[in-house]
C-alpha cells in the first residue's frame, strides 16, 4: 500500500518528525526559515497531511494547492489565527492545535517578563555590561515591588489560569476579566471576576491571556493605557495585533505606565519603530513555548493529531470539530 504523505513546514525536534516517518513519506522544508509564499505551496501540493506554524498563513490557496485529498493541517501551536479554519470547515479539513503542553511554558515566560520589568533586569544587564556599575547605590536602578500587589489577568482560559495560579507564592490579590467568570479561577485560586475597566484601573500587573480574533484586535489601546496606573506594568504574551503597539510606544514614553514587557508583536518579526530605544520595555522574540521540552510535547501532539487522522482515528486537540461528523 502507498505510504501517505506529510508535509511539515519547517524543521522541529525530530522526536516528532521520527514518529511521522515510521508511518508516512515525510518532506520537511529544508531550510531554516519561513518559506516563501511559492515554496508553501509548493510543498504542500499532492500531500496527505501537513504540519504549518503560526508563521505560515493557511487560507484557501493554500487548501486548493494542496488538493482535496489533504486531510489535515496540524499547527505546532495553540493558536490558530494564520489558519481560515471557517475555509477549511466548509471543505472537509481537519484543523488542529497543541493546547495545554505549552501552558506552563508560557505563563513562565510572562512572570519572566513581569520580573523582567519591574525589577528592570534588561536595564541592569546592560548597565553593568557597559562597565557603568562603579559601586552599590542607594537609588541605583529601582525597580517595584512584586510581593503583595494586585495582578490583573486578562483571559481566564488555560494559559491565564496556569499564570495566575503561579501568584500564590507572591501573596497577591487576583482580579481576572474573561468573556464569562471562571468558577474554578475563583475556588481554587480565590480571583475575582472584574469588568475590564476595574482591571485596568486597580491592578498593579496586567498580563494578557486572549486568542487574536476580530474582538480581540487592539483589545489594548489607548483608552486602555490611560485607565492603567502609572506604576503598571503591562505584559503580552498572548498576539501581537491584541495590543496597539502606537498606544503602547506612546503610554511608555510618556510615564502612563512603568513598563511593558513583550513576547509578541503587532507586525511580528518588525518591531515597530520607537519601542527598541525605551528602557522600560523588554522585548524578546516570540519565545513563551520555547524549551526544548514543550516544543519536543508540542511536536508530539501534533505528530499525534496527524496519525490519528491518516489513520482514521480521532485527533486529540481538534479546532473544528463539525468537520468529524
Ligand atoms: C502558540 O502556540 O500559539 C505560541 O504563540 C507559540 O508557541
Amino acid at each position: 500500500m502507498m505510504r501517505k504523505k506529510v508535509y511539515v513546514t519547517r524543521q522541529i525536534p525530530e522526536a516528532a518528525i521520527d514518529s511521522l516517518r515510521e508511518q508516512f513519506d515525510v518532506t520537511v522544508n529544508p531550510h531554516d526559515r519561513v518559506l516563501e509564499r511559492e515554496e508553501l505551496l509548493a510543498g504542500v501540493r499532492g500531500m496527505d497531511a501537513v504540519l504549518c506554524l503560526l508563521t505560515d498563513v493557511i487560507d484557501s490557496e493554500v487548501f486548493d494547492a494542496a488538493g482535496s485529498q489533504c486531510r489535515i493541517f496540524a499547527n505546532y501551536a495553540v493558536g490558530y489565527n494564520n489558519i481560515d479554519v471557517a475555509e477549511a470547515s466548509k471543505r472537509g479539513i481537519i484543523v488542529t492545535n497543541t493546547p495545554d503542553v505549552l501552558n506552563d511554558a508560557t505563563a513562565d515566560l510572562a512572570w519572566a517578563l513581569l520580573f523582567a520589568v519591574s525589577r528592570r533586569i534588561a536595564e541592569s544587564d546592560r548597565f553593568a555590561r557597559a562597565g557603568k556599575f562603579k559601586g552599590w547605590g542607594p537609588m541605583l536602578l529601582l525597580g517595584r515591588d512584586i510581593t503583595g500587589k494586585k495582578l490583573g489577568v486578562i483571559g481566564a482560559g488555560r494559559i491565564g489560569f496556569n499564570f495566575a495560579s503561579k501568584a500564590k507564592g507572591f501573596d497577591m490579590e487576583i482580579l481576572y476579566t474573561s468573556t464569562k467568570p471562571n468558577a474554578e479561577m475563583e475556588k481554587q485560586l480565590g480571583a475575582r471576576f472584574v469588568d475590564k475597566e476595574t482591571l485596568l484601573r486597580e491592578a498593579d500587573f496586567i498580563s494578557v491571556h486572549v486568542p487574536l480574533t476580530p474582538t480581540t484586535r487592539h483589545y489594548i489601546g489607548e483608552t486602555e493605557f490611560k485607565l492603567m496606573k502609572n506604576t503598571a506594568v503591562f505584559i503580552n504574551t498572548s498576539r501581537g495585533p491584541v495590543v496597539d503597539e502606537k498606544a503602547l510606544i506612546y503610554a511608555l514614553k510618556n510615564g502612563e505606565i512603568w513598563g511593558a514587557g513583550l513576547d509578541v508583536f503587532e507586525n511580528e518579526p518588525d518591531i515597530e519603530p520607537g519601542l527598541k530605544e525605551l528602557d522600560n520595555a523588554v522585548i524578546v522574540p516570540h519565545i513563551a513555548s520555547a524549551t526544548i521540552e514543550t516544543r519536543t510535547n508540542m511536536g508530539l501532539i501534533a505528530a499525534r493529531n496527524i496519525v490519528s487522522v491518516l489513520t482514521g482515528g480521532m485527533p486529540e486537540a481538534c479546532i473544528n470539530p463539525e468537520v468529524l461528523k
